[in-house]
């Protein structure tokens, strides 16, 4: 089954082949840099860039794959969540692939999409522990099947990837920064300033980084007197190092604790956009070995938003029997992404979503 996989929920356009589960081809078009200038995406720049490539890049995809429309089985597109008009965009494109093919269609959550991603490149063992920490997210999830996905903890403010790029433009860097803090934080020292490991002093798996943003903050404003450029440098390394070190320690407190709740999970899988984030990596293999459980980390290429996932989940579904009528709706941030998938008997799909 070849399934098309369309992606547009942020500031990536991006589209991809999968074919019986394994990748075709992908092509993808970043928006990052005409956001660059105004600190953070716009939605309304994001939606008109979406449109003015989708149609181009799928040109190109069946070029470089050298299938044509008629080859494609199913159609799978990111629902939500996302922005409302970048959803709108993907979700109207993939209708009309779906319609003129005469294919199979569903809309997959994109949170869901990121996690098993790690399943493309090898077997999975269920159940196992979801940490999704991408630019809008930080959730921990029981796996319990290919598309079963019941929600332990969320972020309950500022995710993981905004808080990188909060305290990157604090420091002066252009959105989106965590690549930036995380290179700079391999150069510096974790141990000249001591962050708080915020909302660890408690017994839930929710996750809430803006105390962090606020200590960083206060950290940055009282070394304004830096003016020697050398001092500056070494300052900014060591404050991305303990700052990095901050949330990578938050991270493996409550993956420990939601390890320790649910003994049955047989495995550690970290994805989205932060987990291509080397010390977070480091720390969560470290603790995986300590609490002897395996820990797998999605390719650094597949952590960043991308249409190869969204591919692959909707062909684990459509394989499964489920797909959706043509008239579902996106479903913007903060909305609650239904698992409303209808089997061919008609029956929906059973699961207990509680996914933000
Ligand atoms: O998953 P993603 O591509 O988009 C969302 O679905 O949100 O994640 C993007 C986020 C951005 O906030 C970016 O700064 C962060 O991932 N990010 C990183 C790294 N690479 C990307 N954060 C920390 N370290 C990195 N190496
Ligand atoms: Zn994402």
């Amino acid at each position: 089954m070849l399934c098309l996989g369309i992606e547009s929920s942020c500031d990536e356009t991006a589209l991809a082949f999968v074919e019986d589960g394994a990748v075709m081809g992908s092509v993808l078009s970043s928006q990052s840099r005409v956001h660059s200038h105004f600190g953070g995406v716009v939605p309304e720049i994001a939606s008109r860039e979406h449109y003015r490539f989708i149609g181009q890049l799928f040109g190109e995809l069946l070029q470089k794959t050298g299938k044509t429309v008629s080859d494609i089985d199913g159609v799978s597109v990111t629902r939500g969540p996302g922005l409302l008009g970048s959803l709108l965009v993907g979700i109207a494109f993939a209708k009309m692939v779906a319609l003129v093919s005469n294919t199979l269609f569903i809309g997959v959550n994109h949170l869901h999409a990121h996690i098993m991603a790690a399943a493309i490149e090898r077997d999975m063992d269920y159940p196992f522990l979801g940490v999704l920490i991408s630019g809008g997210h930080t959730n921990l999830y029981k796996i319990t099947g290919p598309t079963k996905f019941y929600q332990l903890g969320r972020s309950i403010d500022d995710a993981v990837g905004e808080t990188f790029d909060k305290v990157g433009s604090l420091l002066g860097m252009p959105y989106p920064a965590g690549k930036a803090i995380d290179d700079l934080a391999s150069l510096g020292k974790t141990d000249s300033v001591i962050f708080p490991r915020p909302y660890t002093d408690n017994d839930n798996l929710d996750f809430s980084f803006s105390g962090l943003k606020t200590a960083l903050s206060a950290h940055i404003h009282k070394s304004d007197q830096h003016s020697d450029i050398l001092a500056r440098s070494i300052f900014i390394r060591d404050t991305c190092a303990c700052f990095n070190a901050a949330v990578a320690d938050t991270i493996c407190i409550k993956v420990e604790r939601a390890l320790r709740k649910h003994n049955d999970l047989r495995a550690i899988v970290v994805a989205g956009g932060a987990a291509s984030n080397n010390m977070i990596r480091d720390k969560l293999k470290s603790l995986a070995l300590e609490l002897d459980t395996e820990c797998i980390l999605v390719p650094p290429h597949l952590c960043t938003d991308n249409a190869v996932m969204i591919a692959y989940l909707g062909w684990l579904y459509l394989k499964s029997g489920y797909q959706h009528p043509l008239g579902i709706e996106a479903i913007p941030r903060g909305k609650m992404v239904p698992d409303d998938m209808i089997l061919e008997s008609g029956h929906l799909l059973d699961s207990q979503n509680l996914g933000f």
